[in-house]
């Protein structure tokens, strides 16, 4: 099965996912989107309002913020993949529980193992635990270490950064160092 297929076959279960609590008060699961060879997977943590209405992954303010800093380092969406770690909106935007993150660790797995991304980008507290534990991400952020085969880096949500300015710079100053990981994960 080529990337794409393996994708959409997970975009398919996801849509009609009742493996836990979240199906219930989702309008629309948000499976994730981008293109399926991309050296870059971002993973954030789960969808917000604009995503649950809308089916897609950052369409709200830390989306825009996120199109800004793909921006910034010469990337369209069309050439990452971006996801979450649930695929379905928490209610009232609270963070996603254990449990609803265990139900959903599988599409995350199969979507990875289809793209096989070169750099994997953890936003935010979530997606950074499965790949660096409990490590603390003011100690962690912006730098690239091989978890479980693949080279990661953890960042801060763009969310985090949208009303703290001091944030929002180490964040842009972050995601400069991408290209220059890319290019070290390929000469590996
Ligand atoms: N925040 C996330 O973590 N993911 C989204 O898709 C939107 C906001």
């Amino acid at each position: 099965m080529s990337s794409e297929e393996m994708l959409k076959e997970v975009a398919i279960e996801v849509s009609t996912c009742s493996k836990c609590n979240l199906c219930k008060g989702r309008t629309r699961a948000v499976p994730g989107e981008g293109n399926p060879q991309a050296k870059v997977l971002f993973i954030g943590e789960g969808p917000g309002q604009q995503e649950d209405r809308q089916g897609r992954p950052f369409v709200g303010p830390a989306g825009q913020f996120l199109d800004e800093l793909l921006d910034s380092i010469n990337l369209k969406r069309s050439d990452v993949f971006i996801t979450n770690v649930v695929k379905c909106r928490p209610p009232n935007n609270r963070d996603p529980l254990p449990e609803e993150i265990v139900a959903c660790d599988e599409y995350l797995n199969r979507q990875i193992a289809a793209i096989q991304p070169h750099v994997i980008v953890t936003l935010g507290r979530y997606s950074m635990t499965k790949f660096f534990g409990n490590e603390k991400i003011s100690a962690i952020h912006g730098r690239a270490r091989k978890k479980d085969g693949y080279i990661c880096i953890a960042m801060y949500h763009p969310a985090a950064g949208l009303h703290k300015p001091d944030l929002k710079n180490v964040i842009r100053d972050d995601f400069k160092k991408i290209p220059i990981i890319i290019a070290e994960a390929e000469r590996i």
